[in-house]
């Protein structure tokens, strides 16, 4: 099962995500917000993290303005690697290197076309391991380090 969450800036792009992943037949859980009046996107950053660093659902995907406010606060959550991206390239490569376990897009940024590419080509991509799993390693080192 894939998350996907979102600020007011998000709704519509939201929506049309969540459709293009269940056309593909992935199960979605949104975690809202459905409304178009302001919310704070840290909030749902952080719930859907947490679904995502507990197992409950597989992976997850934020959107916000700037897909860059979501992408910190998912990051304060211990196990999470949130990766903001514009562009398919650096999505894909996010998940390949870097184990990307949520994806962070701009709805203020990017079109519904585009974003939709960004989000095939990181759901197509698999982790590679290997020589990266030692930089991820590392990653995890950190956070075994400052998150108490
Ligand atoms: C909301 O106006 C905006 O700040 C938010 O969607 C996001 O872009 C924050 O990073």
């Amino acid at each position: 099962m894939y998350a996907i969450g979102n600020d007011h800036t998000g709704v519509d792009l939201k929506e049309i995500i969540k459709k293009h992943l269940e056309e593909k037949g992935v199960e979605v859980k949104d975690f809202g917000t459905q409304s178009r009046s302001a919310s704070d996107y840290p909030l749902i950053a952080e719930e859907l993290a947490k679904s995502v660093a507990s197992g409950e659902c597989e992976a997850g995907i934020l959107i916000c303005g700037t897909g860059v406010g979501v992408s910190i606060a998912a990051n304060k959550v211990k196990g999470i690697r949130a990766c903001c991206c514009s562009e398919p390239f650096s999505a894909k490569l996010s998940k390949m290197h870097n184990d990307s376990n949520v994806l962070c897009i701009g709805a203020r940024v990017v079109g519904s076309e585009l974003a939709k590419m960004i989000v095939d080509e990181w759901f197509n991509a698999e982790y590679e391991g290997g020589r990266h799993a030692r930089r991820v390693g590392m990653i995890s080192d950190i956070e075994e380090k400052y998150m108490k």
